[in-house]
């Protein structure tokens, strides 16, 4: 009987993270284990399997989000932070498929045909996403585009920074990570925090294209699907990169969450005012946050 795979890779120094095929991951901190004795010192060489490299690959989301892990109990969303979502959604989608397209020109630029032809697939799924987020924003009757043109989330900076630097790394292995990390949290939405949305929306309004396609309702259940399949196929090397990335992205995407999640509504409010140069329709400022008051509703 062939034996069970066991996959490992070390995320921080202190940190490595184990998983079998079987489904048990656990956290192993290599300062803890007499010297000479730790199994897991060494990077792993063998060959992965779906079962344990998805252990990995949420192990590392995990991780990552573990210092904001209590704050992650979501506020009900408001008009006005799901305006900052999908103006976040815009900015991490209108790059994308040429950020993969380089990626997977370097990739067969390597002699690695395989890696290529998956990020171009994903390439090719992944394109239009960015206008689905304005096709929202513009239901919601804002300008969309000078929107977009002007105003980039604090939060996701540094995660849009992130994708860049790592599409034109001369091995540009760790893009998979950082995909994985996205994709497998929006696939974590399930259709209440959809009918949420919808509940809030004008009557008629229909601005859940861009959450619908990237939620557990969606095309992104297939995409984390595949790219556990994927991954598990790489060599060991590529494996360890791209567990190591998921970690890296996952710290930034919990910075970018706890940065949101320290601005009030009215400061949200106001960056997107700032953004378009004019009062937004009075229904954005029509649902306060936690927190704040409910103002009267005027007669729209
Ligand atoms: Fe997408
Ligand atoms: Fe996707």
């Amino acid at each position: 009987m062939a034996r069970s795979v066991t996959e490992w890779v070390t995320v921080t120094g202190d940190i490595s993270i184990i998983a079998r095929e079987s489904g048990e991951v656990w956290f192993h901190s290599p300062s803890s284990t007499k010297e000479g004795v730790d199994p897991f010192a060494t990077p792993m060489t063998g060959a992965g399997a779906a079962g344990s490299t998805v252990g990995l690959l949420d192990g590392a989301i995990n991780l990552g989000f573990a210092g904001i892990e209590k704050r992650l109990a979501r506020p009900d969303p408001t008009l006005v932070n799901y305006t900052v979502a999908l103006v976040g959604a815009y900015h991490t989608s209108v790059d994308t498929p040429r950020n993969l397209q380089r990626a997977a020109r370097r990739f067969n630029e390597l002699g690695r045909p395989e890696v290529a032809a998956y990020l171009e697939e994903r390439a090719r799924e992944e394109t239009g996403h960015d206008r689905l987020a304005l096709k929202d924003l513009r239901a919601l009757g804002l300008p969309a585009e000078r929107l977009v043109a002007n105003f980039v989330p604090e939060g996701i900076k540094p995660l849009c920074k992130r994708f860049d630097d790592l599409c034109v790394q001369d091995y540009p292995i760790g893009c998979i990570g950082y995909s994985y990390c996205l994709e497998r949290i929006a696939a974590l939405k399930q259709k209440t925090d959809v009918e949420k949305v919808q509940a809030m929306c004008p009557d008629g309004v229909d601005a859940t294209r861009f959450l619908r396609s990237h939620s557990g309702l969606g095309s992104e259940v297939t995409h984390v699907e595949e790219t556990i399949e994927f991954v598990a196929s790489l060599p060991a090397n590529d494996r360890i990169s791209v567990v190591q990335e998921t970690y890296e992205s996952a710290l930034i995407m919990a910075e970018g969450y706890n940065h949101e999640f320290l601005k009030s509504e009215a400061e949200m409010l106001a960056d997107l005012q700032q953004a378009v140069g004019e009062a937004l329709p009075y229904r954005l400022s029509s649902y306060p946050s936690h927190g704040e008051k409910r103002g009267a509703r005027p007669a729209a």
